[in-house]
């Protein structure tokens, strides 16, 4: 078989190419049939001179989406979709697709949604969702050459790694179990195993309320490193988001432009990235809350907005970040945790920082949570047998392809988005 995407291989042979048709017009003695066939697009020109005229009247009867195999000369072409285009000499229709319900006019959100299905065909959600399997590939890399171990952390577990309010609650057997809302804890204990681990998988979170930033389900990617302080974890971090945008910048040029992504600010993602204290970024927006609570939405776009790259923002209060924070030994009030938050107003990309080491705390911490003790009994155990100072963070996926594609709403970043609203199709 061979694909649009590798054109450039066949100038001036003939081919067979097996696709849908996405769009067409037609101008007297030719046809212009936009083919797709999930790797890129190019224009098929049937001419009457060229074909047979059962070929030629295909043509005009073929409707949209409906799947064809397209012989024909491959043409270079600058001005074309592609670079290149198809003089057809055979057409074979394979299933005749009657009434698509996505036309080329403009469809509103909700529509597309309940047919996203059929709406991943299309053009910009096939620029963002390369984008999405090209920074997946890109973290797998980046972990894999970096002597990292992947170890899968399991998704039904047994208590809460975040906030207790959105855990998902499946029955098991007569009892209850949680979808998970993040490897770390497991991670945690892969560390102590390997040394340095990653997970990546999806998270899931009961987010009660409707907003841009927050999916159900989503991806997240979670390296945690024993014998790692903050400092070290910040690194890694920087040094993670520079390699994917750079890897993207290379290899998904081609869909950055479908999406028309000014790559200006993307080209500016070089470390070191600024870092400022919770104290700092306090300033920048404290009219609109209370010193020592978390950052919403708002005051991280405002945050964002003042640099030209992502930011890192580090050692959070006590109490608005989870339990497993460790303290930062310099001040009783603060925690050794980071966030960074990816520019242009889009906020909060990735969470973590350095774990608590020490059973005594850890103990005190489960407690005022208010978790149950009992389900966290072998968490402690990594503090009882050779404890070491340790951390990791979650890289948010979606979030992070959001940004790097310049979506309004994470939905359009995954292929099925799950929200309070939608779990359909
Ligand atoms: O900041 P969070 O909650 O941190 C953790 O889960 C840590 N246990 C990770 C770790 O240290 N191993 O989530 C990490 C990232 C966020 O920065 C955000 O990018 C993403 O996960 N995220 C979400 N993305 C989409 N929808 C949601 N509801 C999200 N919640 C978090
Ligand atoms: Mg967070």
């Amino acid at each position: 078989m061979t694909y649009i995407e590798e054109m450039g291989k066949f100038e001036g042979k003939e081919v067979t190419l097996n696709g849908w048709l996405y769009n067409k017009r037609s101008s007297g003695k030719l046809h212009f049939l936009l083919i797709r066939d999930g790797t890129g697009m190019i224009q098929a020109v049937i001419s009457q001179t060229d074909v047979s005229k059962e070929v030629f009247e295909l043509g005009d009867k073929i409707s949209q989406e409906s799947s064809l195999i397209v012989k024909g000369k491959v043409i270079k072409d600058p001005r074309a979709i592609g670079g290149y285009e198809l003089h057809v000499t055979d057409v074979i229709p394979v299933n005749f697709s009657q009434e698509y319900p996505i036309t080329p006019k403009e469809h509103g959100v909700d529509f597309l949604l309940r047919n996203r299905h059929l709406w991943i065909r299309s053009r910009s959600p096939f620029a963002i969702l390369r984008i999405r399997a090209e920074v997946i590939r890109a973290i797998r890399d980046f972990f894999d050459s970096r002597g990292f171990v992947l170890l899968d952390a399991p998704l039904l577990t047994p208590s809460a790694c975040e906030e207790t309010a959105t855990l998902f609650e499946v029955p098991y057997f007569g009892g209850k179990a949680y979808l998970s809302q993040s490897g770390q804890l497991y991670n945690e204990a892969g560390c102590m195993a390997f040394g340095k681990v990653y997970c990546f998988g999806p998270s899931f979170r009961a987010e009660k309320s409707k907003t841009r930033r927050h999916l159900t389900e989503f991806w997240q990617v979670e390296p945690e490193i024993a014998y790692a302080e903050l400092e070290d974890i910040i690194e890694l971090a920087e040094e993670l988001v520079s390699y994917i945008v750079e890897r993207i910048l290379d290899k998904r040029k081609d869909e950055l432009k479908i999406l028309e992504r000014d790559t200006a600010p993307l080209e500016k993602v070089k470390r070191p990235f600024p870092r400022i204290t919770y104290d700092e970024a306090y300033d920048i927006v404290k009219e609109k809350i209370e010193w020592g609570k978390d950052f919403g939405a708002p005051e991280e776009t405002k945050i964002s907005l003042k640099f030209g790259a992502p930011v890192i923002i580090h050692r959070y209060p006590i109490g608005c970040k989870a339990f497993y924070m460790k303290k930062d030994p310099n001040n009783e009030n603060l925690t050794l945790s980071f966030d960074m938050l990816a520019p242009e107003g889009y906020g909060e990309i990735i969470g973590g920082g350095q774990r608590e080491d020490d059973l005594k705390e850890l103990e005190e911490r489960i407690e005022e949570y208010k978790l149950p003790r009992k389900n966290y009994e072998w968490y402690l155990d990594l503090r009882r047998y050779g404890t070491v100072p340790h951390g990791g963070f979650g890289l948010g996926l979606e979030r992070t392809v959001a940004w790097i594609c310049k979506l309004h709403h994470l939905r359009e970043a995954i292929p099925f988005p799950r929200m309070i609203d939608r779990l359909y199709p």
